[in-house]
């Protein structure tokens, strides 16, 4: 057969690289990693921030629960175990991205500094960016936006992250927004001003 002997090494190797798909979309391709609790406004800020990059020429590709957990990961819940394997598909996935030249922005609640560093692992430090989506559990649980917290509350939901199940802070965050008081423009203007000089194209 013409094709025996060739190992999934050669295939790489042959595969057109990140830089050429790069070169192609005039733009450098990163990851943006937003965590946070939820209802902290990662999805809210996220839809934003893609408005603007596809305005000013740059191709995006968002991924939250929504598209996530209905889909690839529909046979997931929120075990520990089940969080882990979340995290490390969405990693994958976001990889492929990556390195099709395409801007990544991640909204997962991500609860854990092990669980982020996972996915720095998969996707690699150098084109990870993570951002702290800071919003206060009071202003989170206030806000109830899916009235989960208050199902959480009654005990209707367990292991809920902030409630009933941990939310790490991130030590060392690239980015770390404080929504509190602030509009979702002002938020996403911060997030904005640190990654145009990452992305922008210069050969
Ligand atoms: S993660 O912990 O595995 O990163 P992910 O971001 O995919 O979580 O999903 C979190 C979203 O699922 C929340 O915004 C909330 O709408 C919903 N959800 C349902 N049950 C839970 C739970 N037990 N803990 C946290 N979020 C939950």
């Amino acid at each position: 057969m013409k094709n025996e002997g060739r190992n999934i090494y050669s295939v790489f190797d042959e595969m057109l690289p990140k830089s050429a798909k790069e070169n192609l979309l005039q733009q450098h391709a990163k990851v943006l990693w937003m965590t946070g609790l939820s209802g902290s406004g990662k999805t809210t800020i996220a839809k934003q921030l893609e408005k603007i990059l596809h305005e000013k020429g740059y191709l995006t590709q968002l991924l939250d629960g929504d598209n996530i957990r209905a889909g690839i990961n529909n046979n997931l819940g929120f075990s520990d175990a089940d969080r882990i394997e979340n995290i490390r598909r969405i990693a994958e996935i976001s990889k492929l991205f990556l390195n099709c030249g395409i801007i990544t922005i991640n909204c997962f609640v991500s609860p854990t500094e092990e669980i982020r560093r996972q996915a720095k692992e998969i996707i690699g430090e150098e084109n990870f960016i993570e951002v702290f989506i800071n919003t206060p559990l009071s202003v989170c649980e206030t806000r109830d936006v899916k009235g989960l917290y208050k199902k959480a509350r009654a005990g209707e939901i367990k292991d809920f992250t902030g409630i009933s199940a941990p939310f790490e802070a991130p030590i060392s965050p690239e980015i770390s927004v404080k929504t509190e008081n602030k509009s979702v423009e002002e938020s996403t203007e911060e997030i904005i001003n640190y990654l145009i000089p990452l992305i922008n194209y210069k050969a």
